[in-house]
């Protein structure tokens, strides 16, 4: 059984014939996951992952459970995590998990008939953010992850994106880590080989090839606002891409949605192309 927990359970051989798939179907309708059924179990607020998840499985003749807000399910009586999964391990043929804890998908997978797939736990991981993520770098540069300038910005402490996106990039050679963050708000994971840590994002702009921008996590006690100017992301390179996994608040201005280095509504396109492909493996 494939539980998804985290990015040390998607090899890169994996991941290249997903992105190669996903490429090829774009999304394409079919049947393979007829008579098949998802359970969608959020115990935090989502809109992209939620919702692209649903849009993969019934792309491909699935059907979905959705419970995205707990608060009307028994888990509002104080039912536990356990017996919540052995309960819908019963009913569906895997679980799309995003819990306020860190590990809880390891929890849930520990107890589970079915394939898990975490879907963030805490401020832990996002495999599947990863993917789509890795994808977007995939499509954009040349099919290539590696001799890379990576410039993440926000709140590298508690933003799991970043995260599992660090320890993928940072199997490919020759990658090197620029961390923007206020001292509070530091990336805390094990630090990659090749590394620059700053507030100042003006520091390391013109020498940046991919510009990750997250938001501050408030719902995880973080304070400090930033937004980033047209100037300053006027001042990227050409043949930069900027990256979020969203939702924005206010870090990029609507006004640079336009600009061709903006790629974070082709992100959002991609994740429903690469968890479709995703939950035809896991499912089959
Ligand atoms: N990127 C992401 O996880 O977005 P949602 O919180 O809307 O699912």
């Amino acid at each position: 059984m494939l539980h998804i927990l985290s990015v040390d359970d998607l090899s890169n051989d994996f991941l290249y014939s997903l992105w190669q798939e996903a490429i090829f179907k774009k999304g394409l309708i079919n049947n393979k996951l007829k008579g098949k059924i998802l359970t969608n179990l959020f115990y935090e607020p989502s809109t992209r992952t939620s919702s692209s998840f649903y849009s993969a499985m019934t792309r491909s003749g699935g059907a979905v459970i959705p419970i995205n807000d707990v608060q009307f399910s028994s888990i509002a009586k104080g039912e536990s995590l356990e017996d919540t999964i052995m309960t819908m391990s019963a009913m569906s043929d895997a679980i799309v998990i995003r819990h306020t804890e860190n590990g809880s998908a390891r929890r849930a997978s520990m107890v589970s008939k079915v394939p898990i797939i975490n879907a963030g736990d805490g401020n832990g991981e996002h495999p599947t953010q990863t993917i789509l993520d890795g994808f977007t770098i995939y499509c954009f540069n040349n099919k290539k992850l590696s001799n890379l300038r990576i410039t993440l910005i926000g709140d590298l402490k508690n933003g799991r994106t970043v995260k599992s996106l660090v320890k993928l990039l940072n199997r490919f050679d020759n990658n090197h880590f620029n961390f923007v963050s206020p001292s509070q708000l530091k990336f805390s994971n094990p630090l990659p080989s090749k590394y620059y840590e700053t507030d100042n994002i003006d520091e390391v702009l013109k020498d940046t090839d991919i510009l990750y921008v997250t938001r501050v996590q408030k719902e995880r006690g973080s304070r400090h606002n930033y937004s980033l100017s047209m100037d300053q992301l006027n001042s990227l390179p050409k043949k930069s891409i900027v990256m979020h996994p969203f939702p924005r608040i206010n870090e990029i201005p609507q006004e640079f949605d336009k600009d061709s280095r903006a790629k974070y509504f082709d992100q959002i396109q991609f994740g429903v192309w690469c968890r479709q492909i995703l939950l035809e493996r896991v499912l089959s």
